[in-house]
């Protein structure tokens, strides 16, 4: 499938604690273009994690809707998200989350499975994506036979297996050196760029951040848009 399209209206976040309320988004509006990219910037706290979860229907608003092309996700029940999720909805994290105990292409296939792809299917899915990530001579290595630039591009074609028209990625690289960095977060828009999924990177890295056409700072619990 080709990119989803994003729309969040009126969405407010507040998390309450110890008798406190923390709120996080408060009336956030926000569009996106299928096939689009974006990078979100803000200080630490501000809730640019907060805002991926809700997108990646991990958690839902306390209001708002949030539309993937035109279907309120905030609404749906918890079942037809956790299919949406798995079929459309690709994460990538700061940590890699890979499965220790499993090999690289194992780790990569295992969503494919989930969602009833054939172990043949899933197993040739992994290992396209997996050379295509520079890592075909490292199929059946575990996690902890891999460098920390090679189990962040595994987790990148684990996001990638069921071909998700949405991309969240938060702090992609934010664990490795600036010179891995840049070839991991290349090879990761190669391949969002191959597929055509809309795009949103957290990122502290300006200079990352800059590479994108719309860049986006949350503050105060809103999205402005970058234009300098
Ligand atoms: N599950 C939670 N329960 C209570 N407060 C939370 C929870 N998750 C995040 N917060 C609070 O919400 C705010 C935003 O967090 P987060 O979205 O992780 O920010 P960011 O990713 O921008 O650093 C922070 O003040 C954080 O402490
Ligand atoms: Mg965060």
């Amino acid at each position: 499938m080709s990119g989803v399209a994003v729309r969040l209206e009126n969405v407010h976040k507040a998390y309450e604690k110890g008798g406190a309320t923390i709120r996080v988004l408060t009336d956030c509006n926000l569009e996106l273009a299928a096939g689009e990219a974006v990078s979100i910037v803000g200080p630490s706290g501000c809730g640019k994690s907060t805002f991926l979860h809700l997108l990646g229907m991990l958690d839902r608003p306390g209001s708002g809707r949030i539309l993937f092309d035109d279907k309120d996700i905030a609404a749906m029940r918890e079942s037809g998200r956790d299919r949406l999720r798995n079929r459309h909805v690709g994460f990538v994290f700061q940590a890699h989350h890979l499965l220790p105990e499993h090999s690289a292409i194992d780790n990569v296939a295992i969503p494919a499975r989930l969602a009833g792809c054939s172990a043949a299917v899933a197993r040739g899915r992994a290992e396209a994506l997996l050379k295509a990530m520079g890592l075909g001579k490292r199929i059946s290595h575990r996690p902890g036979e891999l460098s920390g630039g090679e189990q962040q591009r595994v987790a990148i074609a684990r996001a990638m297996v069921m071909g998700p028209g949405l991309v969240l990625a938060d702090e992609p690289t934010g664990n490795l050196d600036p010179a891995t960095s840049d070839g991991v977060f290349e090879r990761m828009m190669d391949m969002v760029n191959q597929l055509g999924s809309t795009l949103v990177v957290v990122t502290h890295s300006l200079e990352l951040a800059g590479r994108f056409s719309r860049r986006l700072r949350l503050n105060d619990g809103h999205f402005e848009e970058v234009t300098v």
